[in-house]
């Protein structure tokens, strides 16, 4: 039997399996579901058993486990790492939802639960396309390690420590990774681009316990009318970031990479309409493609304190509290922007309150040359698998993983994306389009191949 009828005679086993892998809730950032984690990693070592690799393992790290298999017998044949994660954002809010999300449903052509694109769909195909290769032919056409992680979502906080202890083991000829998206619905895209992401927690305290708001209100300070204050102050109305020395090293687009990124295929009204807001806002003198793939941001991604439930309830609050991240781009410094952050936090802090500043995680920006013969492959791969000629693009996404292999062995970072920006991850009704979940498993199989013939 081929490769392709073998994929396609399974459409229905493959959509079976990827649904039982929805169903499970492994939300990396809460220690309810750590069981929920351990079944997720299970699961994954279970289907690289079943696609033939060798050496399976859960391999403990300071939290969640690494899943990792390989498969060595292709001799002078090139040697990829294939790279996912299997953990997933929490679902909240759960109401918005349409269908649960975990319990995955099919509508439109779209198969909708959290995890879909990002990133238990796009790491199946890859285990479909290594099944099929294996079952069809009896061995691979590459040597493949494959590496899946538990704690992508939450900054990948115990990969440092992994990556140096299992260095030689992670060694590769490139790193492979499906964990973004694809430019437009029937346009491939290679990503060669990723922005680096630092996460920040800002704790503002004032009194030293709540305070009834009329007995006190008018003599004392508010933590949260200042954190609201100290935030509004860190964008300028060009909607620059105003911390002094953020932009200061900054790669400018060279005049032909920003030629050929406002080439692309790239819709504002489909962009437009995807935001849902009544207008878009971005650093003014740039596009909205260079605001999301070359400009560095300063985003808040969420703000409490006081009173938040039913009703009124009046109340001056000891605390105000805010998360804060800053996407990165080369050749930005994240424990350089992370002190500048903090410095100029501080500085605009009047003497009322005190200011604890965490930072919870540090990723570097990620851009690399796309010249290598293996994105050659990549694009011949997925002209056959989608019938359509690949693009090669950046995103305002981070994955840690990839700048540090990049870092540790400077090998080439093939991404291929199966999203789409559309597909509302890390956000409720989170969905993959089937078309371009079964077009990834054929597209992989094909770069499987196209690599075993480097
Ligand atoms: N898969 C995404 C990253 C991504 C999405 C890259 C779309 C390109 C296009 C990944 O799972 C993710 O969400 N990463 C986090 C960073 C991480 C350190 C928590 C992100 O980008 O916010
Ligand atoms: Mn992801
Ligand atoms: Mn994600």
């Amino acid at each position: 039997m081929t490769v392709t009828d073998y994929i396609n005679q399974r459409r229905d086993a493959h959509l079976d399996e990827l649904k039982s892998f929805l169903r499970i809730p492994s939300v990396s950032t809460k220690s309810e579901h750590k069981p929920d984690i351990e079944r997720a990693a299970h699961w994954v070592a279970g289907q690289l058993r079943s696609a033939g690799l060798e050496d399976v393992a859960l391999i403990p790290t300071g939290g969640h486990p690494m899943v990792y298999g390989e498969w060595l017998h292709a001799p002078g044949k090139p040697t990829i790492l294939f790279y996912g994660h299997y953990d997933v954002q929490p679902a909240e809010p759960l109401d918005l939802w349409t269908s649960p999300a975990f319990d995955p449903a099919i509508r439109d052509g779209k198969l909708y639960a959290r995890g879909t694109a990002d990133d238990k769909g796009q790491i199946h195909i890859h285990f479909k396309a290594l099944e099929a290769l294996m079952k069809t032919q009896g061995s691979l056409p590459i040597n493949v390690k494959v590496m899946i992680e538990g704690e992508e979502e939450v900054g990948s906080v115990n990969l440092w420590n992994f990556v140096e202890k299992f260095r030689d083991r992670l060694k590769a000829d490139a790193l492979v990774v499906s964990d973004t998206s694809m430019l437009a619905p029937g346009v491939p895209s290679v990503t060669y681009g990723l922005r680096g992401l630092n996460y920040y927690q800002v704790e503002i305290t004032g009194p030293a316990q709540d305070l009834h708001s009329g007995v006190f209100g008018g003599a004392v300070p508010n933590p949260l009318t200042i954190l609201s204050e100290l935030i509004a102050r860190l964008h300028d109305k060009n909607f620059q970031v105003t911390i002094p020395g953020f932009y200061n090293d900054v790669a400018r687009l060279s005049a032909r990479e920003r030629k050929a990124l406002l080439a692309l295929p790239w819709s504002r009204k489909q962009f437009v309409k995807t935001v849902g807001a009544p207008a878009l806002c971005g650093e003014k003198g740039f596009s909205p493609v260079e605001q999301l793939w070359a400009r560095p941001t300063l985003e808040v991604n969420g703000m409490w304190g006081g009173y938040i439930g039913e009703g009124a309830k009046t109340v001056i609050p000891s605390k105000a509290f805010a998360k804060i991240s800053t996407r990165l781009v080369p050749h930005q410094e994240p424990a350089k922007i992370a002190r500048l952050v903090e410095k100029h936090i501080r500085k605009l802090l009047p003497k009322t309150v005190t200011c604890k500043f965490e930072v919870l995680s540090m990723g570097k920006p990620w851009v690399a040359p796309f010249s290598h013969p293996f994105f050659g492959a990549a694009q011949r791969a997925l002209q056959k698998g989608f019938g359509k000629r690949a693009v090669f693009i950046r995103e305002g996404g981070s994955i840690p993983f990839v700048t540090q292999m990049h870092d540790t062995f400077k090998v080439p970072c093939v991404l291929i994306g199966f999203g789409l920006p559309d597909e509302n991850a890390h956000a409720p009704d989170e969905h993959l389009l089937l078309e371009n979940y079964f077009g990834g498993i054929h597209a992989i199989a094909h770069f499987y191949q196209e690599l075993g013939k480097l």
